[in-house]
């Protein structure tokens, strides 16, 4: 340790003091705060979790139980009000939704990605917010753009069927999870450059939003800022990897913009360029100017990552799941297929309207969200001004946590939740159930209210397309030596431990 270090840590241990007495929300008397477990001085609660060596949901889960459905945990300087219960989700995401609307402060390394909270998910509830949301609501996600552009899931579909058939004949079996991922951020990147690219460059950005999502992570120096200058080397390696993502992506941008300022002529950039002017994501954001902002091309491509990394691990987790429970499970994999071919035949094509006529296919879906949660809490929320729930003071800095995923696994609310069911959707306690939580909350895979996911739809059509077609196509069984294993871990979503392998069998 540098005698710099020594002394930054010095004054870090007497600032963190002073807060404490002075300033914490905790440490500095009675605030009417939800009740929580004790915390040591300064710290809070933050060692004890990072002592208990496991998932921060397995902490979560064993508080909720002991101090009910909102406690507070004290993380260094980070106050965490956490909300398990169907109806104070409710009240706060929907009845006051716009007071519950607000993002909390961004970390040092997430401020370089987000190049100042310029990203619909990080944005603080206000005029950029909704500029920003609004433009992608209405230039990607509308229904006649979803229209326009379902080419490109037929283009990438088809390239995914070969690449399965390819594996299958060269290893045995199919790796699904990889599969998945690299057809729907292939998908995604088409839909916001316009442009085809080489699988070896999906692959190349794919792996630099892996690098981004596990960098932004948190780390100690969230918890207790004052640790940040102690932290130099993962900020460096942060601002390099973030160059990297410019580097790589500026490219894809300029290539767009240029195509576009000729009019659409494919010369101009030599052309990888598909879509149309107007229908990619990236052609509104050259025009875009949100309040308080400029979109120059370092904003671009932080919102054009934003959406391909949204998208892309959230659909592909729920298709792994989806697809373990067919390979385990072949009644229902054999009544799902009997389902498509009543509609489009054995050797039909399954079209993007087609996948609305099948309710066991939704059924299956919507189970999958119900017992697989990709995201096992929301985004972090925070309210716009000090306000109250459930009986408690909610402060305006503090980090409001929805821990969703305790829904699904109610038994007041579920029967038999631990139990893979899809008929429950179809006549048993999942009929009802409202997927954006308008109605009441069962279930909230993506979130409700102000902030739901505004792609939910597009998400949900490309994971009951791409289950129909390749359930259409291959029969899917699982390899005789190396039966999946359900077990459960936790990288950016919930996913499978080990990830699922299976075997493929040509239908027709
Ligand atoms: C199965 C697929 C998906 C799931 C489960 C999912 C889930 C979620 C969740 C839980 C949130 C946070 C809601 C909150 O904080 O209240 C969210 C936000 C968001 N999602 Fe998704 N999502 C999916 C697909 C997509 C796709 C395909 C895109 C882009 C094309 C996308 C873009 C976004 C964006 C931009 C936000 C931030 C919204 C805001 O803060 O206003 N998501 N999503």
């Amino acid at each position: 340790m540098e005698v710099m270090d020594i002394l930054s840590l010095g004054l870090a241990i007497l600032f963190l003091l002073v807060w404490w007495k002075y300033w914490s929300i905790t440490g500095g008397g009675k605030k009417n705060l939800p009740p929580g477990p004790p915390g040591w001085p300064l710290v809070g609660n933050l060692f004890q979790v990072i002592l208990q060596r496991r998932p921060f949901i397995y902490v979560v889960r064993d508080l909720r139980k002991k101090y009910g459905p909102i406690f507070t945990m004290q993380m260094g300087q980070r106050t965490l009000v956490i909300i398990t219960s169907s109806e104070l989700i409710h009240e706060a995401l929907v009845q006051n939704g716009p007071l519950f609307a607000s993002r909390p402060p961004d970390s040092p390394i997430r401020l370089i990605f987000s190049v100042g909270k310029c990203a619909i998910n990080s944005a603080e509830y206000g005029p950029l917010w909704r500029a920003l949301r609004r433009n992608f609501v209405t230039e990607l996600i509308n229904p006649t753009r979803i229209k326009q552009c379902s080419w490109i899931r037929k283009w990438a579909m088809e390239y995914h069927m070969k690449r399965l058939e390819n594996e299958v004949s060269e290893n045995g079996f199919v790796e699904v999870m990889a599969n998945c991922r690299l057809t729907i951020c292939s998908i995604l990147i088409c839909l916001c450059f316009g442009a085809k690219i080489s699988e070896e460059r999906i692959k190349k950005i794919e792996s630099i939003l892996k690098d981004v999502m596990l960098i932004t992570a948190p780390q100690l120096p969230d918890f207790l800022p004052v640790l940040t200058p102690l932290f130099r080397s993962q900020v460096k390696q942060a601002k390099k990897l973030r160059q990297t993502q410019l580097e790589y992506l500026i490219p894809l941008v300029r290539d767009r913009k240029a195509f576009v300022d000729s009019n659409g002529d494919p010369k101009s950039s030599e052309s990888e360029m598909v879509s149309p002017i107007g229908a990619a994501y990236v052609d509104s954001l050259f025009s875009l100017e949100p309040p308080g902002r400029k979109l120059g091309e370092a904003e671009i491509i932080t919102l054009v990552s934003e959406t391909i990394g949204a998208g892309t691990d959230t659909s592909a987790t729920a298709l792994e799941w989806a697809l373990l429970h067919l390979v385990m499970n072949q009644e229902i994999q054999e009544k799902l297929y009997k389902e498509i071919v009543d509609c489009v035949g054995k050797n039909g094509s399954i079209s993007e309207s087609d996948v609305e006529k099948l309710p066991y296919l939704g059924a299956i879906v919507k189970e999958t969200f119900r017992r697989h949660p990709p995201s096992h809490f929301i985004l972090s929320h925070s309210v716009t001004n000090d306000t109250q729930l459930g009986g408690y003071n909610i402060p305006s800095d503090a980090y409001v946590e929805f821990y969703t995923a305790w829904l699904t696994e109610d038994p007041s609310l579920w029967k038999d939740p631990g139990e893979f069911r899809p008929e429950r959707f179809l006549t048993g306690d999942g009929v009802d159930v409202d997927l954006t939580g308008m109605r009441g909350v069962k279930m909230l895979p993506f979130g409700a209210g102000r902030r739901i996911c505004p792609a939910w739809s597009l998400g949900t059509l490309h994971i009951n397309l791409m289950l129909a077609k390749m359930v259409h196509k291959f029969k899917w069984i699982p390899i005789p030596d190396n039966p999946p294993d359900p077990t459960e871990t936790f990288a950016f979503t919930v996913v499978m431990k080990n990830p699922l392998k299976a075997i493929i069998l040509p239908r027709i």
